[in-house]
């Protein structure tokens, strides 16, 4: 569920109708709604009562810190893969120990940034990645907490780009050398193995894949801790898919998730880490465009909108469907027409939707994509020279600017001219 409603005829974010934020800030916007990612958060952190845990959100999904301080108040640690999505977890004011650094390329810089700056775990992926953070926490005398990511080999059935458990991804080392790479591990001075990390994908819509993946991680932590390891928790990483198209998708809930992951795991004594990130912000978020142009073409109408590929890419990227509804709600009984609706960046690639059926729709009117909160803005870029678009953060009756668009003038300010021009 989220606080994306029409009320009195049109579409509001909780108590704010869309229409007046478009009115304030133009258009194409995002817009987020503090209640509905706080209901998602919370969701989780309850399906996994009873048992010790952190849901640490994988900030990846939708990083503005407006939305980080939201999460974080609510109790939530950060999944970070970068130094600078580390930068923003501490901006938020998240405490290292809340912090798990995850991906597979860490620098030595980001490294020291999150040693210094206070960690609750690395998660390594890899012998050479492991060699080298030994290294830079011996340099700066300090130890650093580790668990390794394991590959289980196990088929998420989701999009191939975004699935990451097969033994052909690059992620994690392969489980069947697990007990081998933990031995080396335990052997380097700088690090100190706290755990197992495990995440197989992204949009699941079901949970037999975590739980194979999980009974795998199980049997892992007998063996190591018949090896001599301590382990002592279990990142269960993220991937829970949302239902992105309303009227026919049902993925299973938290709570089921949250069953899952007690059944399998739940008698190892194991504290429990989760990194959720598309079910934390995708449904908390909407993209709000205009419709420029309705253009007819030969066998089709194009809606021609003022958000492109380069605002929201999932579409173009991985085919991904979202929910593309009018701001006015349509009257009763209206018949729905086909369109193709379009961006005007300059590639066929920009289409969000073809042969989709929408009621019938004019220039200048406002469409909202559901379920853009997670992959939305993080992903966008200023292709075409289109400046980014406002994000903005909806609370009861209030909501704030928290990212300005851009002028022209600060998106050229960026370049800078050689001298010998
Ligand atoms: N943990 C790790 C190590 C991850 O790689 C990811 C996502 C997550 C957690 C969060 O997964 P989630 O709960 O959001 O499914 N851009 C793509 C999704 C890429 C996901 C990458 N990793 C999209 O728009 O569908």
């Amino acid at each position: 569920m989220d606080h994306f409603l029409y009320k009195d005829g049109e579409l509001h974010a909780e108590d704010v109708p869309l229409r007046e934020i478009a009115a304030s800030v133009g258009t194409p916007f995002y817009c987020y709604s503090t209640a509905t990612l706080e209901r998602h958060f919370r969701l989780f952190d309850e399906a996994l009562e009873g048992t010790e845990h952190l849901v640490c959100y994988a900030m990846k999904a939708a990083s503005n810190l407006a939305i980080l301080k939201v999460l974080a108040a609510a109790g939530a640690g950060m999944d970070v893969v970068s130094g600078g999505e580390y930068a923003r977890a501490k901006a938020a004011g998240v405490s290292g120990d809340k912090i798990v650094f995850s991906g597979v390329g860490k620098t030595r810089e980001e490294m020291r940034l999150a040693l210094t700056g206070g960690i609750r775990q690395f998660n390594v992926e890899s012998e050479p990645e492991m060699q080298r953070l030994n290294e830079v926490a011996l340099e700066l005398g300090v130890k650093a907490p580790i668990t390794v990511r394991v590959n289980p080999d196990v088929d998420a059935k989701t999009h191939a780009k975004i699935a990451t458990g097969k033994k052909e991804n690059k992620f994690g080392i392969p489980i069947s050398r697990a007990r081998e790479v933990y031995a080396v591990a335990a052997r380097l001075q700088g690090l100190d193995v706290v755990g197992i990390d495990v995440h197989i994908g992204s949009q699941l819509t079901d949970l037999e894949p975590f739980r194979q993946a999980y009974e795998k991680v199980k049997e892992l932590t007998l063996a190591l801790r018949a090896d001599g390891h301590t382990i002592k928790r279990l990142d269960l990483g993220g991937g829970l898919g949302i239902p992105y198209q309303r009227s026919n998708d049902a993925p299973p809930l938290p709570t089921d998730y949250g069953a899952v992951v007690k059944d399998v795991l739940g008698d190892l004594g194991c504290e429990i880490e989760i990194e959720p990130g598309r079910l934390i912000a995708g449904n908390a978020g909407v993209l709000v465009s205009e419709v420029v142009y309705v253009k007819e073409g030969e066998d089709r109408k194009f809606l021609i909108l003022d958000a492109a590929m380069n605002d929201l890419i999932r579409p173009a990227m991985y085919e991904a469907y979202h929910d593309i509804v009018p701001l006015m709600e349509p009257p009763v009984g209206q018949v729905p027409e086909p369109y193709d609706v379009v961006g005007p960046v300059c590639e066929s690639g920009d289409t969000f939707a073809k042969g989709r059926n929408m009621p019938r729709m004019n220039e200048g009117e406002l469409v909202a994509f559901r379920s853009a909160g997670a992959y939305g803005a993080v992903m966008s870029s200023e292709y075409n020279s289109r400046p980014m678009i406002p994000e903005v953060l909806v609370k009861g009756d209030q909501f704030a600017v928290i990212r300005p668009r851009p002028s022209l003038e600060d998106m050229l300010k960026r370049d800078s001219i050689p001298q010998w021009l």
